[in-house]
């Protein structure tokens, strides 16, 4: 049976190799870090994800699924996944590829027998291409290694779900051998009727890359129509659910709001349009400049319907920010929508306390200037103003009766179009959304 290793342990690495466990491999998990090695070989999953722990708990004690520090005992399997992060460059749009060449630095010259390295990490396209050239260089020259792109779809929060049932498979490859090792690989998805799209390496890079960039524009494209909506009092929700049975349009990422954040759909957008100028077709993608120009204007028209709700004066007023992760189901804070409005909020000088059901640890450590409360009720004590930032369900739940016993005015801004208006009106509170009358 193949042996797998996945190089890199964060939300992709953690998720594709428990998975891997999952379907029977024999899966060897490295990271650079050895706390968190050490940490996931107790079982403990350092982040949130539904699913995921349970996987690393089971997998890690039978034996089948175990994380590494060392190289050369991820240099031993016969399929190498590498699912390193290609975050933003500093102050650059471009993807910083600084953790993929240093993985293929240290594991190819240690390739004793033949093998495939697989990529999963999204690139920029023509990275496959530049890691097949250095691999030939950099392995022994006895072993063959091939290189093949298998991008990943997962999103978090259903990462354990999407992974042990894709949507599709898409495989960049240059050789037969590498596309019948991952077909054999991927056998129990594709045996039971997967799609499956075999490719080269560009085109598998693209793809990806593609997706997160129609994602994106759709769900700016809605929020260009709430920004319409706000101009001429019509109700962008309404709107939005008069597309939906369009099912060329479909019902998914047209839900208007606060925008995408997160460590993906952002940087990966950008990184897209970098690429594309390297390339000379810029032009092609300038429209992607617009998509996240939309997404940022979001976030500030949250801060002023914040503004407006506070009689324009935010220095020393209580804001309630609920929500602090990107999304809801996950602990992420990456370029989170709630905290950039928080943070802005803070800035002007209100007093922000925020809660997040999973995610507060995250923000204390990464946010120190924003207060956290452990509950709903301690975030809202006196707030002048409740911002609704990330849809957790448990928000959507909540009685606007009893939150507004604890709160100095009965004032909501729903950033996240997630609560019942005629609720929180009948309950005596003054309710703002974005893209409603
Ligand atoms: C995204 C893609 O959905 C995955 O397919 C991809 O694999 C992943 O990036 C990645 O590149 O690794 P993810 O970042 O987990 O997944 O989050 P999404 O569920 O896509 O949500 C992105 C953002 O869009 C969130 O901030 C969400 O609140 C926002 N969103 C989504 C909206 O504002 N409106 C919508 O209708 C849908």
């Amino acid at each position: 049976m193949l042996r797998i290793s996945v190089i890199g342990s964060g939300y992709l690495g953690v998720t594709h190799a428990a998975c891997m466990a999952e379907l029977g491999y024999r899966v060897t998990g490295l990271d650079i870090d050895a706390d968190k090695v050490a940490r996931l070989n107790a079982g403990d999953v350092p982040f949130y994800e539904p699913g995921l722990a349970g996987l690393v708990e089971e997998h890690t004690a039978s034996g089948r699924l175990r994380f590494t520090t060392s190289y050369e005992v991820a240099a031993q399997a016969d399929v190498h996944f590498l699912c390193v992060g290609t975050p933003q460059r500093r102050g650059q749009d471009a993807a910083d590829l600084s953790h993929l060449d240093a993985a293929v630095r240290r594991l190819a010259p240690l390739l004793g027998h033949d093998c495939l390295l697989v990529g999963k990490s999204t690139v920029p396209v023509g990275t496959a291409a530049r890691i097949l050239e250095a691999v030939s260089g950099l392995a022994p020259p006895s072993t063959t290694v091939d290189v093949a792109w298998n991008p990943e779809f997962l999103r978090e929060g259903h990462a354990v779900a999407d992974t042990l049932a894709p949507d599709r498979i898409v495989l960049g490859v240059v050789s037969e051998r590498s596309e019948k090792v991952l077909k054999e690989l991927y056998a129990p998805f594709v045996d039971r009727g997967t799609p499956l799209v075999v490719a080269d390496l560009a085109t598998a890079e693209l793809t990806k890359s593609a997706a997160n960039a129609f994602l994106a524009t759709k769900v700016s494209f809605i929020n260009a129509m709430a920004e319409v909506c706000e101009a001429v009092g019509a109700d962008v929700t309404r709107l939005s659910e008069g597309l939906s049975h369009d099912p060329r349009i479909g019902d998914q990422f047209i839900r208007p709001g606060l925008g995408f954040g997160g460590g993906c759909l952002p940087k990966d957008l950008r990184a897209f349009q970098a690429r594309a100028r390297e390339l000379g077709v810029g032009g092609a993608l300038s429209f992607l400049g617009e998509v996240d120009a939309i997404n940022t204007r979001r976030r500030s028209a949250t801060v002023r319907l914040v503004r407006e709700q506070c009689d324009g004066e935010l220095a020393r007023r209580r804001v309630a920010v609920l929500g602090g992760a990107f999304k809801p189901g996950s602990d992420d804070i990456r370029d989170s929508p709630a905290l950039y409005v928080a943070e802005e909020l803070s800035r002007s000088g209100a007093r922000v306390v925020v809660h997040d059901p999973k995610a507060n640890q995250n923000i204390r450590r990464h946010h120190p200037s924003l207060t956290c409360a452990d509950t709903v009720l301690d975030a809202c004590a006196q707030a002048d103003v409740v911002v609704l930032a990330t849809e957790w369900a448990e928000f959507a739940d909540i009685d606007p009766a009893v939150l507004g016993a604890v709160v100095s005015h009965r004032r909501v801004v729903d950033a996240r179009n997630a609560l019942d208006a005629e609720q929180w009106k009948q309950a005596a509170w003054t309710y703002r959304a974005l893209g409603r009358p």
